[in-house]
């Protein structure tokens, strides 16, 4: 919880530590949930619901119960059911959200009730985890449900009942109250304190660090001390410029912002009222967004010949998340709107619904009333309080609203409009047309009511309807989405909006009044719909069994510990971060950061004892604090310094009061890759350009029938692991510095602080026993975090923590590198490439990092499973005045092979063939008949890369082929086609796409293990050089024949197992395993001769204690009991003999290999994608833990649905991240989902040169999810293909709502009504189909339509001619 009415930090609910995750302090991720049980004021009931701790003041926690996830179970007594069932079902690999995961589906199923499988699913709404692609979670919970899937109903089966007995023998007491006994024991208990009592409580009064918070019972209160009439509490608004109101206090998850006073709303009587009534509905100032849509639901209810309350209902349900609705108060939100331009979506929900509002100023007894249409900035005084809220009954009226945001939940709209009709006979009697965020403020289209009223629903009304709409359009540019390249942002998109809800508003409408019947899965927007499974196939094979990962108990339960949760008392420190892109830093004033109470120090380059740089393979790892003062260039979220203090609040202000003079700023400023290319800016002079060179060009585009060029551009991508940098330095004796940090290379980190802090490697200690969830830039951008904690420790010799938040981690930490490429490809008539040149650009931000490797990987993921007869790649690396971009998530692989599909698609396009015709004939393809049934390995003699190596144990064909008959891909394409030619408003595409990835083992290799056997009772721990984020495994027990539970696996340590390389390239676990499993190999020996001695004497195997003790026993001749192991296999050019000769030829080891499918659906009226379904068909050699293995799939292929279609860095020309935290950064939540995931495991395949015959996984599947994007586009060429406009087309990435509609050319005409006439123009082509469906278009319309002309030119080439655009007027009902 947040003790004070401000910010919360991870650190200041760090002692005592719950586990309340704090991750994004926004309440956009939900790591950090609780449940609580409270008093309902206003319906007179308790309820128990879930918030996010990170907005919710402790203060404000008064008179409540709060239940964290250590109350519900814990793995020293028992689990509660729902820990028990995400554990099983593999529902958390870095664990980082499970607290809030556990906590959401506790609350919702202590809050009564038994709830349907859709409201499990929707109650994810809140909760973001970036590992395991949700759907066991979700299947975990929706095993709770009413009517479970059968395959929840066996996980339910499978965790079996409570275990009494396990609870008896571990606690008596427990036993009697343990919450864990399941769902059925999970009702709430309600306690009997009258009302007046619990009113009694909420009276509070709280005064820290120069905040008052005052929490009144009544507006006119007379017993409270504080507060003796409620007229001067509205007075201290008029004396106290930041004196606040507050209900929820969830504003400031928008944005922040420092109050003096703070009065809470929740608990004042005469705000909590609720009155239901013929005439409609009244809603007191302290009533939350929830109040209103439960209330709303009952009238519905009661009032069944109404439509319009549920459907304001489930308008009001678009706001944020359910966490947030039950918290968040109607005034804040219509407040926060007028005053902040927010973009609501309750208040043009209510603007339709003719909703008015009463408020109080410096009288509580004078309260006025006011119309929401009249509710503009100052319509109201600066102190009124709002009071009430009044929702008329409109007999007849038929409601709608909506609304489209970068992602289906917890998503700021682009802009909502809701709109409400009454019809009289066949005509329009009344209508609302609110229109939410285009402009500042929300408003109504008078003209466009003005055409509605009178007329029929019909076409030309239609029309009229939308040109008088954007007449009263007030409309204000969005510049979060406005970029340097593309400074328009999303703003046409938007634009073109109002046309599409209107549009589909009249379609409903038609069919609510039974005008016209419109095919139901057109109607409304995309349903979201629980997650499913399928039959997830694999093979066990003995000891590597499905089981639930080794902490999986732990993380359920959060007794785990991350770097947070160190219990060491620490200084906190914020840093300063530059804000621009260069100039040179001239003056640092911390003098008012050192005034304030509680501030420390300010630690600058100054205070660094050894290098200011942390030298790294070829450049650097900035830890730049900024060298020398007056000489040092800045660049974008650059660390200028550190503000030190006793709280991390402190801090915060402190580094906010700290002066920065920066001369001229961002001048020559290098942001985009187009600047860097014409300014020639390469990493270091000898810049990064790696070279795939195989056969000759030139003769191959001689060979060729067509030879076209073309570009693509693809974007970044944060890594946003939910726990953020974060790092803690304790200093210790001789100058020595343990850091406790989160990281993928904890003795990379040492190294370099070593350097920093000027001391000999060995006096630094690196440690961690987790990352909640890590990605890649925990490999090297940790260190600078480190750095700083480090230094500050170092010069104040005492501890200090530095944690980043995400707006702070998005601003100084770079991501995935976008590239820009540049194609030229020769290809015959049949779709054969002869020849391709290659030549790419990366933004590789300010340092090298890992560019170098990178560049190396994206330019080996191009060729993939296709034959290149000649082929040429040259990568080059760019610098820019950005933080320095480095590893994420597949690490160049998705660059690659986007360049690769958006090739074969081309040619696609361009020779109008099915795409997978084109892959399928340019695959490495065996006998596919033959290999069918062959026993494995299945190698093709001709499956060579490029560069000569060749792509051993190659079954890519045999995979796309048996993944296209299991997933029926022929038929379903034929399905999607009928499907689209009998919808003109929804559309489906089907994809499939195959893979090779190339594993190189020298990002781990050589990271080594330590197993000890405890001679008492044969217990074992494990220490390995590897970072535990997610991965989970352990292969001792196979190795030793030892019970799991005997086995710990240790944090990971510097001291305990030096000398250990990077945990990433997915071959982490294999090397360590491997390493771990040599070290158990030497144990074995040493107890072999006690094993043959026991089973001589006793004729029977003996069990593990036994055989330990035995061989610990040996008096004066002591076993060693203890082990060390390494891996590194030879395979690649990087291992080399001890005179530095390669003993490998290529930069890879080997190859894995798997196809994917998937089906999507397209709103084309928004431009919105729901994926329906994918299956997956996966070689990763004999799985070792086929549970985990198929979570680390599903985890990084949705990822890749991230990457491909919702995640959007976006710089502005300081450099400055546009995107920063998640208000405004979006990975998938659980509708960007498949509904249905099948998975399957290659069976019988062990990999003959795999470590226990098993290949990596954790990254390859991300690729596997263009065939989301593929689908995607197909489901865009339909809506082309009807609209006579070319069907090929190239797609940016990523493929947002907005890139789609564009594709889509819907939103390409003049002005909006003529999309609507284009579009209805291809009803001419059937027009008797498009007046079945629905609407009759009388109207002629003017619109562009691009005419695509294929020719054949004389040297044989052909072309398309898109520049025959031709101006057709047209009527479309021949009228
Ligand atoms: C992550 C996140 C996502 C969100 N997404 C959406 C979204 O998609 N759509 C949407 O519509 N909203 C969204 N919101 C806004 C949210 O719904 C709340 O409306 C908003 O946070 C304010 O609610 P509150 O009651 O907590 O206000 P507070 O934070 O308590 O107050 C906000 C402002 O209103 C004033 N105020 C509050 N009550 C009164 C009163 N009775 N009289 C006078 N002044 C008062 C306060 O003084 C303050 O200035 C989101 C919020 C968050 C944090
Ligand atoms: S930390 Fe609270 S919602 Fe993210
Ligand atoms: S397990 Fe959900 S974020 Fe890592």
């Amino acid at each position: 919880m947040n003790p004070i009415p401000d910010r919360c930090s991870s650190s200041s609910c760090a002692t005592p530590r719950l586990k309340t995750q704090p991750s994004c302090l926004q309440g956009g991720c939900g790591a950090c949930v609780v449940a609580i049980q409270e008093y309902d004021l206003a319906n007179k009931r308790w309820v128990y619901r879930s918030v996010n701790s990170c907005l919710k003041p402790l203060v404000a926690c008064h008179g409540l119960s709060v239940t964290t996830v250590e109350g519900v179970g814990s793995e020293r007594r028992c689990l509660h059911q729902v820990q028990k069932r995400i554990a099983e079902n593999h529902g958390m690999q870095c664990g980082f959200c499970t607290p809030g995961m556990v906590m959401n589906t506790y609350a919702l199923l202590k809050s009564g009730g038994k709830p349907t499988a859709e409201e499990s699913m929707k109650n994810y709404d809140g909760n973001i985890c970036r590992c395991t692609g949700y759907r066991n979670l979700v299947q975990a919970s929706e095993s709770f449900c009413s009517d479970a899937s059968p395959e929840a109903q066996q996980l339910a089966e499978k965790c079996g009942a409570h275990d009494a007995d396990l609870c008896d023998k571990l606690s008596g007491r427990w036993v009697e109250s343990c919450h864990a006994r399941g769902p059925e024991h999970a009702k709430m208990d309600v306690p009997r304190q009258s009302d007046a009592w619990l009113m009694a409580i909420q009276d509070v009064s709280f005064f820290k660090e120069g905040f008052a918070w005052y929490a009144p019972m009544s507006l006119e209160d007379r017993r409270s001390t504080l507060i003796n009439r409620w007229e001067e509490a509205l007075e201290i608004k008029k004396s106290k410029p930041r004196a606040m109101y507050i209900l929820g206090d969830t504003a400031k998850g928008i944005r922040q912002a420092a109050y003096e006073v703070l009065r809470r709303l929740a608990g004042v009587t005469e705000l909590n009222v609720l009155e239901k009534t013929g005439t409609g509905l009244t809603f007191g100032g302290a009533l939350t967004i929830q109040h209103l849509v439960e209330a709303l639901e009952q009238y519905q209810e009661v009032h069944t010949q109404l439509q319009w309350p549920k459907a304001l209902a489930d308008g009001l349900k678009n706001v944020a998340q359910h966490h947030i609705r039950s918290e968040a108060g109607w005034a804040g939100n219509l407040l926060i709107t007028i005053q902040r331009g927010f973009p609501s979506d309750l208040f043009p929900c209510l603007l339709a619904a003719d909703a008015e509002i009463s408020f109080v100023t410096s009288n509580a007894r004078d309260e006025k009333r006011l119309a929401l249409m009249d509710l503009k900035p100052g319509a109201v005084p600066f102190n009124a309080l709002l009071t009430k809220l009044h929702i008329p009954n409109v007999e007849g009226a038929f409601f709608k609203y909506y609304r489209v945001g970068q992602r289906k939940w917890l998503s700021h709209c682009f802009a909502g409009a809701g709109f409400r009709l009454q019809m009289d006979g066949a005509k329009v009697k009344d209508a609302r047309v609110a229109l939410g965020y285009w402009a500042a403020t929300p408003s109504r289209s008078s003209k466009a009511e003005g055409v509605l009223v009178g007329s029929q629903l019909d076409t030309a009304t239609l029309q009229s309807a939308i040109r008088a709409l954007h007449e009263d359009l007030e409309f204000a540019e969005e510049r979060q989405f406005q970029t340097v390249d593309n400074p328009e942002g999303k703003d046409s998109y938007r634009r073109n909006l109002p046309d599409g809800y209107l549009f589909k508003f009249f379609q409903e409408a038609q069919n609510h009044f039974k005008i016209k019947s419109w095919p139901p899965e057109e109607l409304g927007t995309l349903p979201v719909k629980p997650l499913k499974a399928g039959d997830l196939k694999f093979q066990e094979a003995p000891g590597l069994e499905n089981k639930p990962q080794l902490s999986a108990m732990g993380l359920t339960t959060g007794s785990v510990r991350y770097t947070d949760d160190q219990q060491i008392p620490a200084l906190f420190g914020y840093p300063v971060l530059s804000e621009v892109a260069t100039g040179k830093l001239e003056h640092l004033d911390v003098s008012e950061a050192l005034k304030i109470e509680g501030v420390v120090d300010v630690v600058t380059a100054a205070d660094i004892p050894g290098k200011n740089c942390a030298g790294f393979v070829p450049g650097r790892v900035g830890v730049e604090i900024g060298e020398t003062l007056g000489d040092w260039r800045v660049l974008t979220g650059q660390q200028l310094a550190l503000v030190v203090a006793d709280s991390y609040r402190t801090a915060k202000r402190g580094a906010g009061a700290v002066q920065v003079k920066i001369a001229n700023a961002n001048e020559d400023a290098i942001i985009t890759l187009d600047q860097a290319i014409a300014a020639e800016s390469y990493l270091d002079s000898a810049h990064f350009r790696n070279t795939v060179d195989k056969g000759d060009l030139e003769e191959g585009f001689k060979a060729s029938d067509l030879v076209f060029e073309g570009t693509t551009y693809v974007i970044g991508q944060h890594a946003f692991p939910l726990e953020k940098q974060t790092a803690l330095a304790v200093p210790e004796e001789k100058k020595g510095m343990t850091v406790w940090h989160s990281t993928q290379g904890h003795d990379f980190t040492r190294a370099k602080l070593a350097g920093v802090l000027g001391v000999p490697g060995s006096s630094v200690v690196c440690k961690q026993s987790r990352a909640g969830g890590a990605f890649g830039p925990k490999n090297s951008r940790q260190v600078p975090t480190a750095a700083m904690a480090a230094v500050a420790a170092h010069k104040l010799d005492k501890a200090v923590r530095v944690a980043y938040e995400a707006t702070l981690e998005q601003l100084a930490v770079g991501g995935r590198h976008s590239f820009k490429t540049q194609y030229k490809v020769g290809v015959n008539k049949d779709g054969k490439i002869q020849a391709c040149n290659v030549e790419s650009w990366c933004n590789g931000g300010c340092t090298h990092d890992f560019t170098g490797f990178l560049n190396l990987e994206m330019g080996e993921a191009i060729p993939s499973v296709y034959w290149w007869p000649n082929m040429k790649i040259n990568v080059h690396a760019m610098k820019t005045n950005l933080p320095s971009n480095t590893a994420v998530r597949s690490f160049g692989s998705p660059q690659g092979n986007f360049v690769c599909e958006a090739i074969i698609e081309d040619v696609a396009g361009r020779l109008g063939k099915p795409v997978e015709e084109i892959r399928e004939i340019n695959m490495f393809l065996g006998d596919l008949e033959t290999v069918f049934f062959v026993d494995f390995p299945c190698t093709r003699e001709n499956a060579v890369t490029p560069w000569g190596q060749p792509m051993e144990y190659y079954n890519a064909d045999m995979l796309w082929k048996k993944l296209k008959q299991d997933a029926s891909f022929v038929e379903r394409e034929k399905q999607c086609e009928a499907f689209n030619a009998q919808h003109r408003w929804r559309k489906r595409g089907i994809s499939a796409v195959p893979l090779a990835y190339g594993h190189c083992y020298a990002y781990a290799a050589g990271t080594g293990a330590l197993v000890n056997i405890h001679g008492d009772d044969g217990s074992v721990t494990v220490h390995h050089g590897g970072c535990e984020i997610g991965q989970g495994t352990s292969v001792a027990e196979v190795s030793l024949g030892c019970p799991l539970d005997l086995i710990r696996v240790a944090d990971t340590n510097t001291e305990v197992v030096p000398n250990a390389r990077f945990t990433g390239g997915s071959i982490t676990t294999e090397v360590v395993c491997e390493a771990a499993r040599q070290a158990c190999k030497q144990l074995l020996e040493t107890l072999r001769p006690h094993r043959e001695f026991l089973v001589k004497r006793d004729s029977k195997e003996p069990s593990w204690p036994e055989l330990v003790a035995a061989a610990n026993a040996v008096l004066g001749h002591q076993e060693k009991l203890s082990a060390t192991g390494i891996f590194s296999p030879a395979g690649n050019k990087y291992t080399t003999d001890v005179e530095g000769n390669a003993l490998g030829t290529y930069h890879g080891d080997y190859f894995t290999y798997g196809a994917g499918t998937s089906e999507v659906e397209l709103d084309v009226l928004t431009g919105e994608i729901r994926p329906l379904r994918s299956d997956i068909l996966y070689d990763v050699g004999q799985s070792i833990n086929p549970g985990i293995e198929i979570g680390q799939l599903e985890g990084a292929f949705v990822y890749g649905i991230g990457y491909y279609l919702y995640e959007e860095p976006l710089r502005d020309a300081r450099g400055v991240e546009r995107s920063q935290g998640v208000w405004a950064y979006k990975p998938p939540m659980a509708p960007e989902v498949p509904i249905e995931f099948k998975v399957e495991l290659l069976r019988d395949n062990p990999f003959p040169k795999g470590v226990l015959g098993s290949k990596a996984i954790g990254e390859p599947p991300f690729m596997l999810a263009y065939s989301v994007l593929g689908a995607a586009k197909k489901a865009i060429a339909s809506v082309r293909k009807e609209n006579g406009l070319p069907e090929h087309f190239q797609m940016p990435m990523p493929c947002t709502v907005d890139a789609i509609q564009k594709a889509c050319l819907l939103g390409s005409a003049p002005v909006a009504s003529g999309w609507v006439e284009a579009k209805a123009r291809s009803g001419a082509v059937d027009d008797a189909r498009w007046r079945a469906l629905g609407l009759e278009l009388r109207l002629g319309g003017v619109f562009l339509v691009g005419r695509r002309e294929r020719s054949c030119k004389a040297d044989g080439q052909m072309s398309w001619d898109t520049s025959q655009q031709s101006q057709v007027t047209q009527d479309v009902t021949g009228a």
